[in-house]
């Protein structure tokens, strides 16, 4: 996979409202003269990011709707088709974290719709978008996974696995779709943004996380970097450059390791872990 210039691309950001989306919308459009078509579900926050782009709001439009439900997608893809609308990059990267929790505690409708946002949303958003992105002379679709998908520790069981999923799908698909369309996996670590909105987290927790983490910005920009340079595959954050180097060596001992560390933690973030 070549080279893959973003700059002028029509670009579909799921989860544009928040986190990294956000941070990737005003940098496509600000800095590489995108267009870009937010979706996520609060009105809200889509306001306040079309607010901040100032004279480039026009480059901006957003649609609300749930990207788990595939007859969304659909819709959505029939009403781009019908405007004319030619999409050259994808980014599915809406996702949810539930709190650190042992999967024995968990709710399995909990665990149903952490598959369904973070791993089915990609298949039904590549499923509906593909036909579209085929119209644009060169197109990508980037898929946002986690550090996560290779360091699956105590209290993550579902989400590293939705994580892990996303990964494989996408490494697979690149495969498919090369030429044609770039795919690209992105395993970032961590970075404070709202993912732990419903997780409970304290400032201690978030201290922690910005600590050994790194700012949603410079997430943004290594996905760009990476997807410019035609990167298959993006790992961004120190913390998960390191896991990826251990996991590739110990790929059980350091997951074993990871455990113990959370487990051993007087963090409140990981107070569920103790058992
Ligand atoms: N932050 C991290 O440490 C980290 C690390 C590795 C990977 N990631 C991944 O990076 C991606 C972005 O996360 P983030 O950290 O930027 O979190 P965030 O600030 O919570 O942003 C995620 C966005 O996804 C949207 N979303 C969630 N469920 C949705 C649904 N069913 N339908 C439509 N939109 C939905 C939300 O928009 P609405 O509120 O408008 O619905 C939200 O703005 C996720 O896939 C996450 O798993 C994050």
């Amino acid at each position: 996979m070549g080279a893959f210039n973003v700059n002028k691309k029509t670009v579909i950001i799921t989860g544009a409202s928040g986190g990294f989306g956000s941070e990737l919308t005003k940098i496509l459009i600000n800095e590489h003269g995108c267009r870009v078509i937010g979706v996520g579900r609060s009105r809200e926050k889509m306001e306040a990011l079309a607010g901040s782009l100032g004279d480039n709001s026009a480059k901006f439009k957003y649609f609300l709707f749930d990207v788990s439900e595939r007859e969304n997608w659909r819709k959505f893809a029939a009403l781009l088709d019908r405007k004319g609308v030619i999409p050259g990059l994808l980014i599915n990267n809406a996702g949810i974290m539930p709190p650190f929790e042992r999967f024995e505690d968990e709710d399995g409708e909990l665990a149903k719709k952490v598959i369904d946002t973070n791993l089915m949303s990609v298949i039904y958003g590549c499923e509906a978008m593909i036909p579209l992105l085929k119209r644009s002379r060169r197109a990508g679709i980037v898929n946002i996974s986690s550090s996560s998908a290779f360091s699956p520790s105590v209290g993550i069981a579902v989400y590293s696995a939705s994580k892990a999923a996303v990964r494989n799908f996408s490494m697979s698909l690149a495969e498919e779709l090369d030429p044609d369309i770039s795919v690209t996996a992105v395993c970032p670590g961590f970075a404070k943004t709202d993912l732990f909105r419903d997780n409970g987290f304290t400032e201690e927790d978030y201290e922690f996380i910005s600590g050994l983490g790194s700012d949603k910005e410079e997430i943004a920009r290594a996905i760009i970097k990476g997807v410019s340079d035609g990167k298959k595959l993006i790992v961004c954050g120190k913390d998960s450059l390191l896991m990826n180097a251990m996991s590739s060596v110990l790929p059980v001992k350091s997951n074993e390791l990871y455990s113990k560390v959370l487990k051993e933690s007087t963090l409140p973030m990981f107070s569920n872990l103790k058992k």
